[in-house]
């Protein structure tokens, strides 16, 4: 029987109540653990007991575990502890609480796959092609320059935060040191290191109706979670990552028409965020590494991309504002390269040129 482990945010309960009440109600789960931000509401833990009928519901707060800034490492860590303490579940899902495309079919597929021999089930799904940014250009370029024989840039979404693990899978988390230490957004670009690293079978689930989920309204909403994956991309750098790596990957469908038109960030807004000149802290570094220097969208192409990707992997420091600011301008430059030369051109070629990109960083 199967765990279900919902970490949220308190400012963010849209959906909340339907995802609990539909983990509750498959006949594989036990019991729900929904992992919140902040000291459980009344009125939370109230709701969540009145949906999971029969089935136990708890709602904590995210216990202290990692060493970094405290954030969504800390609510997965706090999942992990907690199931391995608990023998009456053999298997532990996470799933963001906000899915509006949530359903049993989510929680049946991984099920599925883990019954067909699999360690990790990881949900994926198509995004549009101005989403997955930092997948694209720092986690998936960034892997193929530090483990280029290495399955890691091959995982579709390596910073997905839905999947289910055995119990081996979570054991072999809990045990690695950099995961455990990872309150923060660097969480899922750890988890998928560690479990490619211990060579277990992960199978990538793919969900057809796809992650709808609040968004964000422009891309300085995602500056903390850029620097963290970045750090922790770095902070595993030197180890090594075997050619191995037991990846099974579901066919996938088509893209729907609503995912293939979108636009999740606001373009206008980030362009005129470019306007705004770095501050003159910034100067030595950038004398000192001319390729972060910020020029026109347009030069942001794959060379001086990897090139770039290079000197932050070497350089960048988690917390420095001058290393923050150089390295956030550098990326919006990137991803206003993507959506000013691919996007315009469709999803299907504006996705091939983002796989393309991983490739040409990966053979470079
Ligand atoms: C990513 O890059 O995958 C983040 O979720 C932001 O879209």
């Amino acid at each position: 029987m199967s765990l279900v482990v919902f970490p949220f945010r308190y400012d963010d309960l849209d959906v909340f109540e339907r995802s609990v009440r539909i983990a509750a109600s498959h006949p594989s789960v036990s019991s729900v653990l929904a992992i919140g931000d902040l000291a459980p509401r009344a009125d939370v833990v109230a709701e969540a007991r009145e949906v999971a009928g029969d089935t136990p519901v708890e709602v904590v707060q995210q216990e202290r575990v990692g060493s970094l800034r405290p954030g969504k490492g800390d609510a997965m860590l706090t999942g992990i502890r907690r199931f391995l303490a608990d023998a009456a579940a053999d298997r532990l899902h996470f799933y963001d609480a906000d899915i509006r495309t949530f359903s049993h079919d989510w929680i049946s597929r991984a099920e599925h796959a883990l019954d067909d021999g699999a360690d990790v089930a990881k949900h994926w799904f198509h995004r549009a092609s101005t989403d997955a940014q930092i997948t694209w250009h720092i986690t998936k370029a960034g892997s193929a320059l530090l483990w280029p024989d290495s399955r890691y840039p091959d995982v579709h979404q390596p910073l997905g935060g839905e999947f289910a693990l055995t119990r081996d899978a979570a054991q072999a988390l809990w045990d690695e040191p950099e995961v455990r230490r990872r309150s923060d957004w660097g969480i899922d670009t750890t988890i998928t290191f560690t479990l490619l690293r211990s060579g277990m079978t992960i199978h990538e689930v793919f969900v057809p109706e796809g992650k709808a989920h609040g968004s964000y309204a422009s891309l300085a909403d995602l500056d903390r979670m850029l620097f963290e994956c970045l750090d922790a991309l770095q902070r595993l750098g030197p180890i090594e990552l075997p050619p191995s790596g037991h990846l099974i990957m579901d066919a996938e469908g088509p893209v729907t028409a609503q995912i293939a038109d979108s636009i999740v960030y606001d373009v206008a807004a980030t362009r005129a965020f470019l306007d705004q000149p770095l501050p003159p802290e910034t100067e030595p570094l950038l004398e000192a590494h001319p390729v972060l220097l910020p020029d026109e969208p347009a030069a942001w192409d794959n060379d001086r991309w990897g090139a770039a990707l290079r000197a932050l992997l070497d350089g960048f420091v988690l917390g420095d504002p001058v290393w923050e600011a150089v390295t956030f301008r550098a990326w919006v430059l990137r991803v206003l390269h993507h959506t000013d030369v691919h996007v315009p051109n469709g999803h299907p070629a504006a996705l091939a040129a983002l796989a393309h990109a991983v490739e040409a960083i990966r053979r470079s």
